[in-house]
C-alpha cells in the first residue's frame, strides 16, 4: 500500500527552491517532508536553510545535515510545510496533536507561504472532533482548567508516561473536547484574551495550500 504520508511529504518538497528559508513542520507526516529535504540536499545539492518547529524536528534535521537557523535569526520564512489534525473548507484548522503548536504557529505566522500536508481523514466540515490543544503556563494551570470546566469545554491535561506533558517551551497543554466549533474565529479571540493561555491550536487564515494524500496521487487544493 502506498504510504500517503510519504507521498504528500515528497510532493510538498517540490515547492522548495534553492536559496529558500524553509519552515520544517512536526509530526508523522511532516517527518517525510523533512526526510525528502534532507535527501535533496545530499543528492541534488539543494541549498536551503531550515527553521524547525520542535525539538524533535531539530534532531531529525540535524541528523540529515539540513542547515538550520532559529526563527530569531531570520526576518521571515519563505515556505513552511507542516501536518495538521483537522482542516475545514475555509482552510482553517487544528494543530498541536504532537504538542508543538506554539513553535508551529510562530513559524507559520512568519511565513510567506504555508502548506499543510494531510491524509483525507483530516478534512472536516466543522472543526472540533479533534480535541483542541491549548498551551498554558504552568502557573495557575489548575485554576484555568477549572474555568474551562465551568465553560463546558471538557478539558483534560495532556499526559505522557503518567505525568503531565511538558512542551518544548516548558508549558502544559490542556485539550478541550468541544465536538463542534461553530465559530472558530470567536473561540480563537476568546482564547487569545485568556490570561495564562500561551497559544492555542486554532490556525486561522495562515494556510494557502493543502496537499491531500490519495491512493491515485496527491491532490493540491489551493485557496
Ligand atoms: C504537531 C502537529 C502535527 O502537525 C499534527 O498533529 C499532525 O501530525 P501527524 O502528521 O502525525 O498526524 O500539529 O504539534
Amino acid at each position: 500500500m502506498t504510504n500517503l504520508k510519504q507521498q504528500v511529504g515528497i510532493k510538498a518538497a517540490e515547492f522548495v527552491k534553492d536559496g529558500m528559508i524553509v519552515g520544517l513542520g512536526t509530526g508523522s507526516t511532516a517527518y517525510y517532508f523533512v526526510q525528502e529535504i534532507g535527501r535533496r540536499i545530499q543528492e541534488e545539492g539543494l541549498n536551503i536553510t531550515g527553521v524547525t518547529t520542535s525539538s524533535g524536528t531539530t534532531a531529525q534535521a540535524r541528523e540529515l545535515g539540513i542547515p538550520l537557523k532559529s526563527i530569531d535569526e531570520v526576518d521571515y520564512v519563505d515556505v513552511t510545510v507542516d501536518g495538521a489534525d483537522e482542516v475545514d473548507p475555509s482552510f482553517n484548522g487544528i494543530k498541536g496533536g504532537g504538542g508543538a503548536l506554539l513553535m508551529e504557529k510562530v513559524v507559520a505566522s512568519n511565513s510567506k507561504d504555508c502548506i499543510w500536508i494531510v491524509d483525507e481523514s483530516k478534512l472536516v466540515d466543522c472543526l472540533g472532533s479533534f480535541k483542541l490543544p491549548v498551551e498554558v503556563v504552568q502557573y495557575g494551570a489548575q485554576n484555568l482548567f477549572r474555568k474551562f470546566q465551568t465553560k463546558g469545554y471538557n478539558p483534560s491535561f495532556r499526559m505522557k508516561d503518567g505525568e503531565i506533558f511538558v512542551t518544548d517551551q516548558v508549558n502544559y497543554i490542556i485539550d478541550l473536547d468541544l465536538k463542534k466549533i461553530q465559530d472558530a474565529e470567536k473561540l480563537a479571540d476568546e482564547l487569545d484574551r485568556t490570561v495564562g493561555v500561551v497559544e492555542h491550536g486554532l490556525f486561522i487564515g495562515l494556510i494557502s495550500k493543502v496537499i491531500v494524500g490519495r491512493p491515485e496521487g496527491p491532490e493540491i487544493i489551493e485557496k
